[in-house]
């Protein structure tokens, strides 16, 4: 198993937000937490990245306990974030932003030369300030940067939100590609149009706990589900 959380308690001050949530994810796989706004899919996120430490249970990447780590360490890892909002340097240049991606000494496979060939738009304005892209390039160029950093499992939180459904639809097509490359991918979702078309397994949360688990393929032959958990 590539990362396993195991019965996590995680807490804002003394709110407790995650109730203990287990979730696993495999090799290859991609795969959703759903829920709707504010059940705590950004801070199971931010958990398994160390950014808000959860208080008790596992976080087990490639079979090494992580909680506890710095966000850095567990980067260094190889556990890529991209978070909701988007954070991209806007007074330096593509290419920059890109470089601030990248790892001392990191000699794995995203090169410049392959991040601009999966986004050529990214290529396009790599001489550009990062401010003046829009919302949608942004968003690639905050996942392009990630890749910069060669991560062994991505962790995207709600990349469609505040997209067009065209722009929706390109950066499926670009999860599609990663997806086809192997490579593993966790992202929430609070619509889950994006993220079906596109997983292999969901996990809902709601209130801070998973409530349902399981194969998207039942979740498209159940559409009551999603209904119960999400109003969708
Ligand atoms: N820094 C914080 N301090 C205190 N409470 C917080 C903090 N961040 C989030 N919360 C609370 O924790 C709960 C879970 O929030 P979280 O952001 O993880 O939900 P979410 O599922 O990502 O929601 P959304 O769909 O709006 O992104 C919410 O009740 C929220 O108000
Ligand atoms: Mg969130």
């Amino acid at each position: 198993m590539l990362l396993e959380v195991k019965e996590i308690n995680t807490f804002y001050g003394i709110s407790h937000i995650l109730f203990n949530v287990s979730l696993e994810i495999d090799k290859g796989e991609v795969v959703c937490i759903l829920g709707r706004n504010g059940v705590g899919k950004t801070t199971l996120l931010r958990s398994i990245m160390g950014l808000t430490t959860a208080r008790s249970g596992n976080i087990l990447f490639g079979g090494l306990e992580i909680r506890g780590k710095q966000p850095f360490e567990v980067a260094r890892l190889g556990i890529g974030f991209v978070p909701e909002d988007r954070v991209i340097f806007p007074a330096l240049t593509v290419r920059e932003n890109l470089e601030m991606g990248t790892k001392r000494g990191d000699k794995g496979p995203w090169t410049f030369e392959r991040v601009f060939e999966m986004f050529p738009i990214l290529q396009k304005r790599r001489a550009q300030m990062g401010g003046t892209l829009s919302g949608g390039e942004q968003q690639m160029l905050t996942i392009a940067r990630t890749l910069m950093g060669n991560p062994q499992l991505l962790l995207l939180d709600e990349p469609s939100e505040g997209l067009s459904p065209l722009i929706i639809k390109e950066l499926g097509n670009y999860v599609r590609s990663l997806k086809e490359e192997g490579m593993p991918l966790l992202m929430s979702e609070q619509n889950p149009a994006f993220s079906l078309r596109l997983s292999d397994r969901a996990y809902i949360l709601e209130k801070g706990e998973v409530r349902w688990k399981g194969d998207i393929r039942e979740l498209k032959e159940k559409p009551e589900i999603l209904k119960t958990y999400l109003g969708v």
